[in-house]
């Protein structure tokens, strides 16, 4: 069990971003208290987030019991003897390194020994703020992104002394709280400023230099990144000062490329926003657009280069934290290789500024962007699924990855393999509009073609010399819940749910789904759960057997050690008898009867309600696939797994070439209602 377990949470410093903290560490469930230097400035703190919370209500974000709910979880003092029990402390006071070094001396004293202490610094080095404590080695960075209650993204960064546990456990707590962690070195912007701030500032010196206007710049790079918000509209949101300091920051501790331009020390001087009104002048696009690429590309490989970042969380901080829809290293592999080179190279060149290798030695087909990567951590191998912000939907590319990256797994000289992903989901299903392309030009193939592929990646998963644990920290909905039944330990954390809502998109789960359902949960409860696409928590999954356990974020990751010394689990038997009393009614339903007996009203529901609500949904749902599945459970009982599982693949040609399927599919693309045929049996 890891020395750092975090349940209390503290965030000191009730401003703008220590008060958004705060409310997002109350609203996932944690209790937390808000601290800041008198009682006046708390109680301007509580108030902030009190209306932020209260125009949610208004704009129907929030129902007036979850804000009470969230309120009750948050506390404000100006007393720091009430830390002497929390588990993890966020500072966010003013950037000023003294105050903060201050906070931290005093938090040395009054903290726990075990508490991990957290700086939001965003220009110093948080070796700086930790020197000053008595147990640097609990400090980490933790880099949140404004507004913090909104923004998913945090950057984790660990200085030279930090306890790995500390930081593992830090970072867990960052999942807990329904955040999206990215990790980055302790190195000047960490990832995301690092690219971001002289992407501003670039734009601030195409202006010097008299290249194009404010409006044709923010025009271009909105056009060029596609990005609704160009650099000038984002600085005066911000404050055109704050754009200032980090490029301040950077210049002085980097290179003088990255120091301010000089109309944005001017625009300081002058105080005031940015006057971005006119027209552009669409015909300098391209000086615009590349020269903020080729800036971008630079510092992107840079920042990689020299170990303060992943090519992976330099775009996912892209995606989660700035919004852009694509980040740079997949812009750059969009542009090309030898283009990027061309445009970096004039971007930097006048300021004696060389290509960094991976840039210069770039293979010309692109720089790779793991959507699954790999990395030994101790004795352990750690698959991961790096595609947060497509809620790591699986598609081909990912698949193929992911099949390299299990190669590689295990080859490492580890105990076992643990698949973990990042952000809200752990895996939410596969890519619709794939099927939905093929369905339209009327090919089955590739379809089928992905489906075999899929199977044959998670037949790899369990009953291997190497034990598998599907380490599940968010949604697992279709895909995603199959390939953690493909594991051989599914350990879930309390914001994980499980769910497979195929047949309401006409379709039944062909991942091995069914027949691995059937043989964990039971085949009445298998059925319950793909008739009616009923989502699971954490909590009932582990009741049921779909899950083996669900622990705390704090255990997770010691618990997915413990299901590796476990061990390989070679084939499970399907419970013959409901997993508790509670279960008996719905077991006994599902027993005895048909689709088609609860479809037209003939399967008595005895005015139980779960039952009553399972029939309803299962009204909701393709007829037609649910007479489909029908079958592959019937059969599949029969069966050997892997002789089950070929047979769930072969039907899956005639649900998808069944009308539903293109129906319910487009209808979630298009986010409204399926309408069904009916059914014929
Ligand atoms: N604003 C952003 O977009 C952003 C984004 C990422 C990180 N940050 C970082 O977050 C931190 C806070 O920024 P902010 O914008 O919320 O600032 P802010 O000025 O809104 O709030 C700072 C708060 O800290 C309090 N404070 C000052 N000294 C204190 C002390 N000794 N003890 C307790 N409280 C004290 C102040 O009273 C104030 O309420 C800074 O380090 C900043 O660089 C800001």
């Amino acid at each position: 069990m890891s020395a750092y377990q975090i349940e209390k949470f503290a965030v000191i410093g009730a401003g703008n971003m220590g008060s958004g903290i705060a409310q997002k560490i109350a609203a996932e469930g944690h209790p937390v208290v808000l601290v800041d230097l008198d009682d006046a400035k708390v109680e301007r703190g509580l108030g902030i987030i009190r209306d932020t919370l209260q125009k949610g209500v208004e704009r129907g974000i929030f129902k007036p019991a979850k804000v009470e709910k969230i309120l009750g979880k948050l506390r404000g003092t100006s007393d720091w003897t009430e830390l002497a029990d929390v588990d993890l402390v966020v500072e966010a006071v003013f950037e000023d390194l003294e105050v903060k070094r201050s906070v931290f001396k005093r938090l040395g004293e009054v903290c726990k020994p075990t508490a991990i202490l957290g700086t939001n610094t965003s220009s110093f080095y948080v070796k700086d703020v930790a020197a000053v404590t008595p147990n640097p080695e609990r400090v980490v960075g933790l880099h949140y992104f404004y507004h913090p209650a909104m923004n998913r993204l945090v950057e984790v960064i660990s200085h030279a002394g930090t306890d790995p546990a500390a930081f593992q456990a830090a970072w867990a707590a960052q999942e807990a709280i329904g955040k999206t962690p990215i990790r980055s070195a302790d190195a000047p912007g960490f990832v995301v400023n690092r690219y971001f701030v002289p992407w501003i500032n670039e734009s601030v010196r195409l202006l010097d230099e008299g290249v194009a206007d404010i409006a044709t710049i923010e025009w271009a790079a909105k056009k060029a990144f596609g990005v609704g918000m160009g650099p000038f509209e984002l600085m005066n949101v911000t404050g055109v000062p704050i754009s200032m300091h980090a490029a301040n920051t950077l210049g002085h501790e980097l290179h003088g490329f990255y120091a301010p331009a000089r109309g944005l020390c001017a625009q300081v001087e002058r105080g005031g926003d940015w006057d971005f009104s006119g027209e552009p002048d669409e015909s300098r696009y391209d000086d615009v657009a590349d020269r903020l690429l080729g800036v971008v590309f630079y510092v992107a490989c840079q920042l990689v280069e020299e170990g303060v970042g992943t090519v992976e969380d330099t775009d996912i901080g892209a995606l989660v934290g700035l919004r852009w829809p694509r980040g740079p290293f997949h812009l750059l592999n969009r542009v090309g290789v030898e283009r990027a080179q061309l445009l970096a190279e004039a971007a930097v060149s006048p300021h004696g500024l060389e290509l960094p290798t991976l840039l210069k030695d770039a293979n010309p087909a692109g720089i790779p962007v793991q959507l699954v990567s790999v990395e030994k951590r101790g004795e352990h191998s750690h698959l991961l699924l790096n595609r947060p912000a497509a809620l790591n939907a699986l598609n081909q590319k990912a698949g193929m990855q992911f099949i390299s990256a299990m190669h590689l797994a295990r080859e490492h000289d580890t105990g076992g393999i643990i698949i973990s992903s990042t952000g809200k989901a752990f895996v939410a299903g596969a890519d619709v509009k794939f099927f939905v392309d093929n369905l339209k030009r009327d090919t089955f193939g590739p379809i089928y073609d992905f489906a075999a592929a899929g199977q044959q990646i998670y037949r790899l998963l369990n009953g291997g010399h190497k034990p598998v644990v599907a380490r599940v920290q968010g949604l697992a909905l279709g895909g995603g819940a199959e390939l953690a039944l493909a594991c051989d330990w599914v350990i879930a954390s309390p914001k994980a749910a499980f769910g497979f809502p195929e047949t309401g998109i006409g379709i039944y789960p062909g991942l091995g789904g069914t027949q691995r359902l059937a043989r964990r949960v039971g085949l009445p409860l298998a059925k319950w759960l793909v008739y009616t696409g009923e989502m699971v928590d954490a909590r009932t999954a582990t009741a049921i057997g779909l899950c083996d356990d669900a622990v705390s974020f704090a255990e997770l990751d010691a618990r997915c050690e413990a299901a590796i010394a476990q061990g390989v689990v070679r084939g499970r038997t399907a419970p013959a008898t409901a997993p508790s009393a509670d279960w008996q009614p719905l077991w006994d339903f599902f027993s005895a009867h048909t689709v088609d007996q609860i479809l037209s009203g003939a399967a008595d529901t005895q005015g139980d309600p779960r039952l009553e609500r399972a029939a309803k949904k299962m009204g909701q749902k393709s007829a037609h696939a649910l007479l489909q599945v029908e079958k592959v459970f019937a059969e599949g009982e029969q069966l050997e797994l892997s002789a089950a599982l070929d047979f769930e693949l072969e039907g899956l040609k005639e649900v998808f070439l069944h009308p539903d399927a293109l129906e319910g599919m487009s209808a979630l693309l298009e986010n409204r209602r399926p309408a069904f045929g009916k059914a014929t049996v």
